[in-house]
């Protein structure tokens, strides 16, 4: 059976372990379901993350915006912080701040229950200790108090360009309405309510998302450092709002 150009030597080498009938699965591959969710793993920062059709594929970008929050986490000595991500999908990015600095204490929230199912035990997969919330973000309430915020909220909207995969994974991971912005909009103009004064906001945002964003963020909070930040691709995806 021939590999699949679109198939890495070493997907195709995983895939021939796990199933004995290939044929169906370059069937699929033709029609461009996601090869990570055949595998149903992800290697994410060094870590195995496993992936169902319940949960977004972790991408690159991601952990570039992890690789910059450590970096800001350390600069702001807020190791030993409280932090909150909202929209966790399979758990990747809470998983790996939890590994790589131990002493935070992260409670993550999701919506979707299939999700947090996948993402429950990737941190048991992974033995990281971390709280799972099942909520709206819009209608999420919280009574503790955090320092930092991250997230990587739907952002795509129904006019965007998008790749294949988005066709089989959750819609609910992917679009938002109001270019896109309604999930900034609200966390931005609630979060003050649940975060310490001194705080580390995360988010990873659309290309074409940054100059609004950074507008918004500027409204919200006047007195922050405003850093919008770029991917590997030398693309605006991320912003970063630090309040010292
Ligand atoms: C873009 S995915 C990010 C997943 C993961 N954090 C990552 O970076 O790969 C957004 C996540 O937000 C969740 N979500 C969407 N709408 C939500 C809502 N109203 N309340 C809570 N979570 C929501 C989705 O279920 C999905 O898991």
């Amino acid at each position: 059976m021939e590999k699949p150009e679109s198939v890495t030597n070493n997907d195709w080498k995983l895939l021939k372990v796990k199933y004995s009938n290939l044929k169906k699965i370059i069937k699929k591959i033709e029609q461009k379901y996601p090869v990570q969710y055949l595998i149903g793993h992800v290697d994410f920062f060094g870590y195995k993350i496993n992936v169902n059709k319940n949960v977004l594929i972790p991408r690159f970008e991601t952990e570039t915006l992890v690789e910059k929050t450590i970096d800001y986490i350390k600069k702001l000595k807020l190791e030993k912080a409280s932090l909150l991500e909202l929209g966790t999908g399979s758990g990747c990015i809470s998983i790996v701040l939890k590994k790589e600095i131990e002493d935070l204490n992260i409670s993550t929230l999701d919506i979707s229950k299939k999700a947090l199912r996948v993402a429950r035990k990737n941190a048991k997969l992974n033995k990281a200790d971390i709280t799972f919330i099942n909520n709206d973000i819009f209608k999420f309430n919280p009574v503790n108090k955090y320092d930092i915020l991250i997230s990587n909220p739907p952002y795509i909207t129904d006019k965007d360009e998008t790749d294949y995969s988005i066709k089989y994974e959750p819609k609910l991971a992917i679009f938002a309405k109001d270019d896109g912005l309604e999930y900034y909009k609200h966390i931005l103009s609630t979060c003050d309510k649940y975060l310490n004064k001194k705080n580390l906001i995360a988010f990873e945002i659309g290309d074409k998302q940054g100059n609004k964003l950074s507008k918004l963020a500027k409204k919200h909070f006047p007195n922050a450092k405003i850093s919008l930040e770029k991917d590997l691709c030398d693309r605006d995806r991320f912003l970063f709002i630090i309040n010292e």
